[in-house]
Order: structure tokens, then C-alpha cells, then sequence
């Protein structure tokens, strides 16, 4: 018997290795820093022996990143971090090739996802790489048990680094985490033109919509948003921004786009999409006022941004229109387009974010993987952010790999700058 068939592991179908196999191998020749590193930890071994759950999306840039690990020495397990994200050919092939146990499968129910949560946890990590925090808040919440063995974690979102930063201000954070979505080599690129093109991608492979002369409606001008409303007015669409944060709301005013309130937008657009990381940002009464035919799809974290009961409760009528497009009808026969159930748009319907962005996203996370186990008898219990160095060096590397250089400090440049008596 292969060695794989006695893995513990729950995936939809191990007879999609080949098709994830070479989708895999499609995504690693995008990635070439993080092939480097996996050159490196192959020789090396930095993590010889290191039990890693990653909680992430189960896509063919998360599989590199899976093997870069264990490549270095790692013991692996993969869950997902949203149930609808998992892509199976590429959940099949992990086990079966690279004979890394995964518990994902695409559309699984809640109890499914957090059974899946649970049996990475039964790996006992000593590392946790979360996207959402799930794996960090399941230990300190239900399996305390495990926190002595843990020496530090990984959070690869916005939303993550949020939940952890309180849990971290409650005093309740037990063990380090590094803050990968702070890296600049991490949301300046994957936030903004990873979130930016995937999210639109995944709203027209649901719909197949023109977007040239859309009233497009972004909620929220953080890096995904920037991304979103930047490649949607590309298309030819027209957009607007809501937001709550005024600097953010100038901005957008200056980059050229309308900024008004959810409660205006929700008359004048046609394709509303979130990616605030809040809750309830399209509610009711903003279902209420939209057009017949508008679209409303999310791509922040949590499927929270969407008010859905409220949706679901003002409806006559509910029917899948085409694959992640729900129509639901209101009493005036309006139809309103939901899409991908209120979950990120681009794992669900597209394929999330293109390997050549990911590249540095998951870079910075094999980096700061090896920089815990380096320094794990320093690091205390907060939230840290990327050490610069390992940011400048992803940078670099990805600047080698694109074969651009850039200029050097001269000596006299470097005494100018830090020096404060120049110029006087
Ligand atoms: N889909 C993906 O693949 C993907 C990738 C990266 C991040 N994310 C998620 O997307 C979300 C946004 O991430 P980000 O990095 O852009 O965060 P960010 O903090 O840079 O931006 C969020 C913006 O939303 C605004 N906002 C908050 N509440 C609002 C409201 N009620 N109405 C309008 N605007 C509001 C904030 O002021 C902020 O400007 C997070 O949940 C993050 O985890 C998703």
C-alpha cells in the first residue's frame, strides 16, 4: 500500500492528484523566491523536525509554500481556512505526492470545518500558520492543553492580525505571533494586486458581467480596496468608495473616485463589493434601496460584511441562479445577486490571488517560520511584526528574479541621510 493511503487526512477525492499536480507545478514557476528559500531549506534543514499546522487556503501557491516547509525539515499538516476556498485536485495531490496530511474539501459545512481545525491541532504544532487567526483562537479557547508546546505562529491576514492584536491587549495571547500581513512585501502587493485583480476575476468568472460602464461600489479603501476599485475602473467601470476612515475617504476622492455613503451607494451601483474586515457593511435597508439586478459579492475575511439574514428574511424567494449566484427575489420583484454566499469572492469562484504575488506573501512566511525557530527563546507572547530584514531581502530577491535593479546608496548619500547638520 502507498504510503500516502495510510495518511490521516480528509480530502474530497484523491483520484484529482494529476490535475492538481500539474496546477501546482504551474503556480511554483511563478514563484521563484520562494523557490530559492526551498533550495536553501533542502540543504540546510532549518526546521528539522518542527510540527506545522497552517491554516490556509488550500490552493496551488499554499501547496508550494507546504512543501517549501517540509522541504526544510518540517512535519506538516494543512487545514483550510474558509470552507468554500479549497481547491480538491490540489488538496489530493498534497496527500498523495507530497504526502502532507490535509483536512479541506471544498464546500464543507461549519462542524466539517472545525472538525478539520481540530484534527491539525491533533498534530500538536509547534508552530501555528493561521489566515484568520481560527487555529490561534481554537487553542486558546478549547485546547489549552496545547499552548506549552508552542513556540510561536504566523497570521497571513488583515483580519488576523486584528483578532490577535486584541487577544494580545486582553492579555489572553498566549504565545508569539508574527504579523506577515504587515510586511510590506506582503499587503502593498498581495492586498492590493493579488486582492485587486482575483476579486474582480472571481466576480466575473460568477457572472460573466461587463465591467466597462458598471457603477462599481467598493466598501472599504484599505490595500484590497485600492486593488479592487484600481482594476475595476480598468475595466471601464465607474466606482465608488464607502468608507469610515477620512483620510482613507480623501484619498480615494484624489485618486479620482466618488466617495458617499453605503446608504447613497446602495442606490447608484450595480456590483457592490466588500473588503472592509467589519461586520454588516451592506445591511437591509441598503438591500432595500439597491436596483433590480445589482450584484453584491465580498472578498474581506469573514463572510460578516453582507447583512445575509437580514437579506434573507425581506425575500419572497430564494434560487441558485448559476454556480456561486444566488437571486433573491423581494416582495416588489427585484432581484438582488449574491454571490459566492457572502465568502470571499476570489477563493470561491476564481483561484485567489496569482502565484507571482503570493510568491512573497508565502516567501515572508517560510522566512519568519524559520526566524521563530531561530529566536524562540526570545520571543515573548505579543504580536511582532516581520523583521525588515526578512522584508528587504524578499524584496530584493523578487527585484533578481524580475532581472530589475535598482541603485545603491553612495557613501556621501549615506552620511547625508543620517546625518542632521547636512544641509543647514
Ligand atoms: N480576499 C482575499 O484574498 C483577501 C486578501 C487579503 C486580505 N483580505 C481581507 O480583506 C479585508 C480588508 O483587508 P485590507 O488589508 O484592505 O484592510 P485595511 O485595514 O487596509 O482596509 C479596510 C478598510 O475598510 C474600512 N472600513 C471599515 N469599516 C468600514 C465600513 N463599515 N464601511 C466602509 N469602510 C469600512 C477601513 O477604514 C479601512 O480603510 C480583511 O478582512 C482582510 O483580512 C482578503
Amino acid at each position: 500500500m502507498p504510503i500516502t493511503q495510510k495518511l490521516a487526512c480528509d480530502v474530497k477525492d484523491l483520484g484529482l492528484t494529476a490535475k492538481g499536480r500539474t496546477r501546482i507545478e504551474w503556480a511554483g514557476q511563478w514563484m521563484p523566491v520562494l523557490n530559492l528559500i526551498r533550495k536553501r531549506f533542502v540543504e540546510e534543514q532549518p526546521l528539522k523536525g518542527i510540527r506545522i499546522a497552517a491554516c490556509l487556503h488550500v490552493t496551488t501557491e499554499t501547496a508550494n509554500l507546504a512543501i517549501t516547509l517540509r522541504d526544510g525539515g518540517a512535519d506538516v499538516v494543512v487545514c483550510a481556512s474558509n470552507p468554500l476556498s479549497t481547491q480538491d485536485d490540489v488538496a489530493a495531490c498534497l496527500v498523495q505526492d507530497s504526502h502532507i496530511p490535509v483536512f479541506a474539501i471544498k464546500g464543507e459545512d461549519n462542524d466539517t470545518y472545525y472538525s478539520h481545525i481540530a484534527s491539525a491541532l491533533d498534530h500538536k504544532p509547534q508552530i501555528t500558520m493561521d489566515d484568520g487567526a481560527d487555529l490561534v483562537t481554537t487553542i486558546l479557547t478549547k485546547r489549552q492543553e496545547l499552548v506549552s508546546g508552542v513556540i510561536g505562529g504566523t497570521e497571513e491576514t488583515t483580519t488576523g492580525v486584528i483578532r490577535l492584536r486584541s487577544m494580545a491587549k486582553d492579555g489572553v495571547l498566549k504565545y508569539p505571533i508574527i504579523a506577515v500581513n504587515d510586511a510590506d512585501t506582503k499587503h502593498l502587493f498581495d492586498n492590493r494586486y493579488g486582492t485587486g485583480q482575483s476579486t474582480v476575476d472571481g466576480v466575473i468568472r460568477a457572472t460573466n458581467l461587463l465591467f466597462a460602464g458598471l457603477h462599481v461600489v467598493v466598501a472599504g479603501y484599505g490595500w484590497c480596496g485600492h486593488g479592487v476599485a484600481m482594476r475595476a475602473k480598468g475595466l471601464g467601470a465607474q466606482v465608488a468608495v464607502t468608507e469610515i476612515n477620512p483620510t482613507r475617504g480623501i484619498e480615494a476622492v484624489m485618486d479620482g473616485l466618488q466617495v458617499m455613503p453605503m446608504a447613497e451607494a446602495a442606490q447608484w451601483g450595480d456590483v457592490f463589493i466588500t473588503v472592509t474586515g467589519n461586520k454588516s457593511v451592506i445591511r437591509g435597508e441598503h438591500f432595500q434601496a439597491m436596483k433590480d439586478g445589482a450584484v453584491v459579492a465580498n472578498s474581506g475575511h469573514f463572510n460578516v460584511e453582507l447583512d445575509l439574514p437580514a437579506l434573507e428574511a425581506m425575500s419572497i424567494a430564494k434560487r441558485q441562479t448559476r454556480e456561486f449566484v444566488d437571486e433573491y427575489t423581494l416582495p416588489d420583484k427585484r432581484k438582488i445577486y449574491v454571490l459566492g454566499e457572502g465568502r470571499l469572492i476570489n477563493l470561491v469562484a476564481a483561484e485567489g490571488h496569482p502565484a507571482v504575488v503570493m510568491d512573497m506573501s508565502f516567501a515572508d512566511q517560510a522566512l519568519c517560520v524559520e526566524y521563530i525557530v531561530k529566536h524562540a527563546q526570545q520571543l515573548v507572547p505579543k504580536v511582532y511584526p516581520v523583521p525588515t530584514e526578512i522584508d528587504q531581502t524578499v524584496a530584493r530577491l523578487k527585484l533578481e528574479s524580475l532581472g530589475v535593479t535598482i541603485d545603491k546608496l553612495t557613501p556621501e548619500q549615506e552620511e547625508y541621510l543620517a546625518s542632521w547638520s547636512e544641509g543647514t
